[in-house]
């Protein structure tokens, strides 16, 4: 399939983190907002202020793409990008536009290594937009949780699942499946960098999207709203959300 195989030609050099600095040169950020158009945009028209939060930004597109979305059909948008490199953060502030700068910003911080100041700036964050608020209502977080199982582990997945599932009521993602696994470490090795440390002792492998959903369901207490549709690298976006019982503490 053409799709895929663009996906398997991504040459862009290797970058341990997936800290790609021409990541939307490879992949823009069109075909994932073409998912979003219509019923799920109108399903959160209501919520004023609309918060939200993007978990491994880049430098941003689709980030702020996602808040132009989301903010034509409603007023007050506000929305905060973190990865955890300080360059691709700085160039996603600069391409800020001044009117969008008190409603989108981009911060630098490693949300499974640094989990003390990643929950200092998203409390902080939220109090500042809307007093006595605990939670996001939507964090994404597109292509990541590979780059993050295969530099923490299957407990830095896990940890990574449960931040997004804590500090929102929806989340959206878009895991990777295996064989993006395999592409990512033959990358390294093509490049002569050392390989993924972990990567040998990694139990979730070939099965990690359902790992992933087993996670959400039955550990974080989360339903399955709408499985959104497939990016154009046929990789699943995927909308969770509390159930409306579930005893959620920060
Ligand atoms: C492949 S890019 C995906 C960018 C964007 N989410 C998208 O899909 O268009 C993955 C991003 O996640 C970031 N990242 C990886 N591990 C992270 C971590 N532990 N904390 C924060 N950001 C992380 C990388 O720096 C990189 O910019």
């Amino acid at each position: 399939m053409e799709a895929e195989k663009k996906n398997d030609d991504f040459e862009p050099g290797a970058a341990q983190f997936g800290n790609f600095i021409n990541y939307y040169d490879f992949n823009p950020p069109q075909n994932r907002l073409a998912l979003f158009e219509g019923k799920f945009c109108e399903y959160f028209s209501s919520h004023q202020p609309l918060l939200c939060l993007d978990v491994g930004c880049n430098t941003g597109e689709l980030t702020k793409g996602l808040y132009k979305m989301l903010s034509s059909g409603q007023s007050d948008v506000r929305m905060m990008g973190v990865d955890l490199d300080a360059q691709l953060v700085q160039r996603a502030n600069e391409a800020i536009s001044n009117e969008l700068e008190s409603k989108l910003q981009f911060q630098t911080v490693n949300v499974v290594a640094e989990a003390e100041e990643r929950d200092q700036l998203l409390s902080r964050y939220l109090e500042t937009h809307e007093s006595g608020r605990k939670r996001f209502d939507i964090a994404f977080c597109f292509s990541t949780t590979m780059w993050v199982h295969l530099n923490h582990g299957d407990a830095g997945l896990e940890s990574l699942l449960a931040c997004l599932a804590t500090w929102a009521d929806n989340v959206v993602v878009e895991p990777q499946p295996w064989k993006c696994y395999r592409n990512a470490t033959r990358r390294l090795r093509r490049t002569n960098r050392p390989p993924f440390p972990l990567f040998d002792a990694l139990i979730h492998r070939s099965k990690v999207l359902d790992h992933i959903d087993d996670v959400f369901r039955n550990r974080m207490d989360m339903e399955l709203q709408e499985h959104l549709g497939h990016s154009e690298w046929q990789r699943p976006v995927l909308w969770y959300r509390h159930k409306p019982t579930a005893n959620l503490a920060i």
